[in-house]
């Protein structure tokens, strides 16, 4: 395909959401066409998956299923068009999101996963992915309280060093796609990490 796949990854609280206006710009500003999509979500029925997702309890299954789905719509749409007509598709959480939370954070058996990853995308795979990484207490304390949290967010310390860990284990089986950022350091600082990544020039 024409176009290039970036995604972002981390915790909740990593500040990802923060740096992607900032990608955005620096991908614009060298001529190239941009879309910027997020998961679960990205189309209408995606988007009322994500509702459900956030705030209804579910079991951890039907969460993975429900990911799935929404992500089929996603890719059908939207990002599969996008990255045929030669778009950079920046997406803020895909397919390690759900080896992170559903699997290592949930207990779900990777190999379910891996099988649903291979039915629903069939080769479309992020040709890059940022892991904003931090440890947990740092990006809980700056997650800050102006609204309720979702489902995910009210999870303990415990289960958001489980995903922390599915992360890093997942970055460490594919080192060129993933690029670490650390994420606990300040704004300028992983500024000047992702400028250093040759496919954001
Ligand atoms: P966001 O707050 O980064 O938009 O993501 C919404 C929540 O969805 C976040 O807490 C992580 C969770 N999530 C999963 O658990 N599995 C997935 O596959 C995806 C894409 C997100």
């Amino acid at each position: 395909m024409k176009g290039k796949f970036i995604t972002l990854e981390g915790v909740d609280g990593a500040g990802k959401s923060s740096f992607l206006p900032w990608i955005e710009r620096r991908l614009r500003s060298s001529g190239k066409d941009v879309l910027m999509t997020r998961e679960p979500g990205g189309t209408p029925i995606g988007e009322q998956l994500r509702d459900v997702l956030l705030h209804s309890e579910v079991s951890a299954l039907t969460e993975v299923l429900l990911m799935f789905a929404a992500r089929k719509e996603h890719l059908d749409q939207v990002i599969v068009p996008a990255l045929e007509a030669g778009v950079f598709v920046l997406c803020d959480r895909f397919t390690d999101a759900t080896y992170a939370y559903q699997g290592a954070g949930r207990g779900i058996d990777l190999a379910y996963i891996a099988m649903l990853e291979r039915w629903i995308q069939g080769h479309v795979q992020p040709d890059l992915t940022l892991l904003f990484d931090l440890p947990v207490e740092i990006a809980r304390s700056r997650s800050g309280s102006v609204r309720a949290p979702d489902r995910f967010e009210a999870e303990q310390v415990d289960f958001f060093n489980r995903v922390r860990q599915g992360y890093l284990q997942r970055a460490d089986a594919s080192p060129s796609r993933f690029r670490v950022i650390d994420a606990s350091r300040s704004f300028d600082a992983v500024e000047e990490q992702l400028a250093a990544i040759e496919m954001l020039r």
